[in-house]
């Protein structure tokens, strides 16, 4: 961190002494005030749910910037990790700061297809759930369950350890989300192949059984090694904050990632691109395109809790770079199905055309993000809509584990402790029962 020769002056109008704050500057990026001398100083807290102006960390792994709908991993812009890497040079990338030469790239390849498989014992789990318990509940299991197995990865402190268990958690996410398809559906679990690439072995993982094989087509095998690169990271959002929060306790890396998984499922976070396919289904039983504007007239109805999900974003005020090319990914896989006359695509790009010229969501700055599309692509291959979260938190593993890495790396990181602004009962004293 650089410290910026401009200081911010705190003063107050009830004549209390003001104090100077320390600015830093980012390589890019907004300037932060250094605040953690404050309540020191003060005997005051910042106030700030939902750290909408809070830095949490100094970090080097992905930077966005909202307003020009940039997003770059360790300073590569998305659009070109997109189009030329496939999804583990990006997982090297984000774990080691660099992207892989062709050697590194064969290590780092072999290892991670050497890790692909479970514990035999992680099968007995899964028999615990319903068979249609949701995937991202049994995920959330699973992950966590991983720490009974590999106490030689458990100790964050150690670096090796850390390195052992980044590489487990790559390896095993398909396994464990193919398995938890393959729970529901009532099929027997597939085997990882090693001469696969990772992305085809999910493929196969997840379709084939022990009655037919199944060859993975290149154009949808691209397709989820795209959306996988486009879900990798994304900055400080609110399952990476979990991740970083429970880890910064010094538990071991498969607990704070399970932690991670259940703050993703939820609808305003990952779950969304869940909800946003089951929203363009309800439109279309309503009636498709002709119903958009009265489903348009219920988002904007404040006394209704109708959302358009899919878009909008706490940083993107701009198009999300990831919807582009989410939206690009379902134009080749639909046209490589003969699917190109989708209903469901054309009443996505239908609604997005009128939400884009509704002064509702212009005057918000709400775009398509991230989710809006990949629901369509990963129905497209056949990925069902309840496992669209586990396939988002498969990609996420990445992200989480480099940004846990990062401040566990950091020699000052400390436990994450928020303080509050009480509004509760001031002391009061106990009254026995009959005097209540
Ligand atoms: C992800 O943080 C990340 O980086 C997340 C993510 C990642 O890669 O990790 O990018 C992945 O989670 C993408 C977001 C997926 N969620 C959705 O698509 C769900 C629908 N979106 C909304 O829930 C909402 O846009 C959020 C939660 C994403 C962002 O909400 P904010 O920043 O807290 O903004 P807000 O709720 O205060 O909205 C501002 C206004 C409000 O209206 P007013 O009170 O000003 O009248 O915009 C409205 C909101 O009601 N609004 C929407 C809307 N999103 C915001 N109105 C209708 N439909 C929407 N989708």
């Amino acid at each position: 961190m650089t410290p910026s020769d401009v200081k911010a002056t705190l003063s107050f109008s009830d004549g209390s002494p003001s104090i100077d704050l320390p600015l830093y500057k980012g390589s890019i990026g907004p300037d932060v005030i250094d605040i953690r001398k404050l309540y020191g100083q003060t005997g005051k807290f910042t106030y700030d749910p939902g750290f909408l102006s809070t830095a949490s960390c100094a970090s080097t792994i992905t930077y966005i910037d909202g307003d020009k709908g940039e997003l770059l991993y360790r300073g590569y812009p998305i659009e070109q990790l997109a189009q030329q890497c496939d999804f583990l040079e990006v997982c090297y990338l984000l774990i080691y700061g660099e992207l892989p030469n062709t050697e590194q790239r064969t290590t780092f390849t072999k290892t991670i297809t050497y890790h692909t498989m479970v514990n035999e014992q992680m099968q007995f789990f899964l028999r615990g759930f319903r068979r249609d318990a949701h995937p991202m509940a049994v995920l959330t299991g699973l992950v966590g369950a991983l720490s009974a197995f590999y106490h030689d990865s458990t100790d964050v402190q150690n670096a090796r350890h850390r390195e052992i268990a980044a590489h487990r958690l790559i390896a095993k996410m398909p396994t464990l989300v193919a398995m938890a398809y393959k729970y529901g559906m009532g099929q027997p679990y597939m085997y990882p192949r090693n001469d696969l690439s990772y992305s085809a072995n999910f493929m196969r993982m997840m379709f084939a059984t022990p009655c037919e094989d199944y060859k993975p087509n290149d154009v949808l095998v691209r397709a989820i090694d795209r959306i996988f690169i486009l879900h990798a990271d994304h900055e400080q959002n609110a399952s990476t904050s979990t991740v970083r929060l429970c880890g910064s306790s010094g538990t071991n890396p498969f607990a704070a990632i399970a932690a991670g998984v259940a703050c993703l499922w939820g609808p305003a976070h990952g779950g969304a691109n869940e909800a946003c396919l089951n929203m363009l289904e309800d439109i279309q039983r309503m009636g498709g395109v002709e119903k958009i504007g009265e489903f348009v007239k219920q988002v904007k109805d404040k006394n209704s809790s109708v959302k358009l999900m899919g878009f909008g974003h706490r940083v993107y005020k701009n198009y999300d770079p990831r919807a582009k090319l989410m939206r690009e990914t379902c134009h080749e896989v639909l046209g490589a199905l003969g699917l190109g006359n989708d209903p469901l695509f054309k009443l996505a790009m239908a609604l997005e055309k009128i939400a884009l010229e509704d002064d509702y969501f212009v005057s918000r700055k709400l775009y398509p993000n991230v989710d809006y599309y990949s629901g369509i692509v990963q129905r497209a291959i056949g990925v069902p809509v309840s496992l669209f979260t586990a396939v988002f938190a498969l990609a996420r593993t990445v992200g989480w584990i480099a940004q846990l890495n990062e401040m566990i790396g950091d020699p000052e990181y400390k436990i994450g402790r928020p303080r509050q602004l009480f509004v509760g009962s001031a002391r009061r004293d106990v009254k026995p029962v009959a005097q209540r």
